[in-house]
């Protein structure tokens, strides 16, 4: 009895299984998957060379100090760098009263209280403090840009997939949505300031293109300031605000690899030399090698002799 209800409770099992299966497939064949404007215009990152890529990889410091040129003419005006320091700019070749300088000069100065009234202020900042946000808080930086939040850029090459690449590409490719995009996707016209762009994720893009001409930023090192290469050395010196002791781990990764190779050989030595005495002994009638050879036809001519 019990196992006729087992087997009725098995078949209707299997018999559910079977149903969904086949309300699944023809519905799937009936309504396929919607294809969406995602899904065939994003594009992904153009490919970057910078000097910190690969594993061998080091910083370009004259392009990081055009980098961070852009950085504070450009993109200080939106965003923040709230885990970069000012006197961290020592490790891109800027000299202690050159940083003395650019902090007292920071457009946004940092939040402070007047010692005399205890009032809130603000004061110049020092080497000590970080890159100051230009924004009281997320409200004010919604406010002010159409309710987006420019995010803070000190570690964004790390939280986005081939983050220099990407940053690159997303910095040089605003373009405008193409007719056949249009007739393909008319729900997907870009709302009235967003700014489409095909590497962002999702084509719409509520930051205005910051670099749009030649020429922008000055370099002082006389580098032609196209908008190509500012895009490049902004990522770069992005790719170092996140990463500021890569050099530091490519080198211990390089002595860690001499060293275990050094070890490996060591290694591979020594056990040959330990276990030769026993091999020698083990070797079957000496046809090892030639000495134990020698030795075991000895033996057998002493045994010869002995019958
Ligand atoms: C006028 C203000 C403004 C300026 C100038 C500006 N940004 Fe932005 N940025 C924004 C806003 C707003 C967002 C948020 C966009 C969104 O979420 O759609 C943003 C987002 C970003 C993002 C994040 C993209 C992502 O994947 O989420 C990066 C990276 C970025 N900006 C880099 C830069 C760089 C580099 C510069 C300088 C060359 C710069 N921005 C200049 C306003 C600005």
């Amino acid at each position: 009895m019990v196992r006729i209800i087992a087997f009725f409770v098995g078949l209707g099992f299997a018999g559910v299984l079977l149903i969904s299966l086949v309300i699944g497939v023809v519905g799937t064949i009936q309504s396929p998957t919607e294809p969406t404007a995602e899904h065939e215009f994003h594009k992904a990152p153009r490919e970057l060379h910078l000097a910190s890529n690969g594993p061998l990889g080091h910083y370009d410091r004259a392009q990081l100090q055009r980098g961070f040129q852009v950085y504070k003419e450009v993109c200080a005006a939106c965003h923040g760098l709230s885990l970069v320091a000012f006197r961290d700019l020592a490790a891109l070749g800027y000299e202690e009263p050159e940083i003395k300088a650019i902090a007292n000069q920071w457009a946004t100065e940092v939040p402070s209280v007047n010692p005399e009234t205890g009032e809130v202020a603000t004061r110049k900042a020092v080497p000590s403090d970080r890159f100051p946000s230009p924004y009281g808080n997320e409200t004010a930086a919604r406010a002010a840009n159409n309710n987006a939040l420019p995010p803070d850029l000190s570690l964004i090459t790390k939280a986005r997939e081939e983050g220099p690449a990407y940053l690159y590409s997303l910095l040089t490719g605003y373009a405008t949505q193409s007719p056949e995009m249009l007739r393909k996707f008319p729900a997907v016209k870009t709302p009235d300031g967003l700014y489409y762009n095909p590497y962002f994720a999702n084509l719409n893009f509520a930051m205005p293109p910051p670099l749009v001409s030649d020429g922008q930023v000055t370099y002082a090192d006389g580098t032609k300031a196209t908008v190509d290469q500012m895009a490049t050395d902004v990522s770069a010196f992005l790719t170092w605000t996140a990463e500021p002791k890569l050099e530091n781990r490519h080198r211990a990764g390089i002595a860690v690899l001499i060293f275990l190779l050094i070890a490996t050989i060591l290694g591979y030595l020594s056990y040959r030399n330990i276990w030769a005495e026993a091999k020698r002994k083990v070797a079957p009638k000496g046809v090892l090698d030639p000495e134990n050879k020698a030795r075991s036809e000895h033996a057998k001519d002493e045994a010869g002799m002995a019958d």
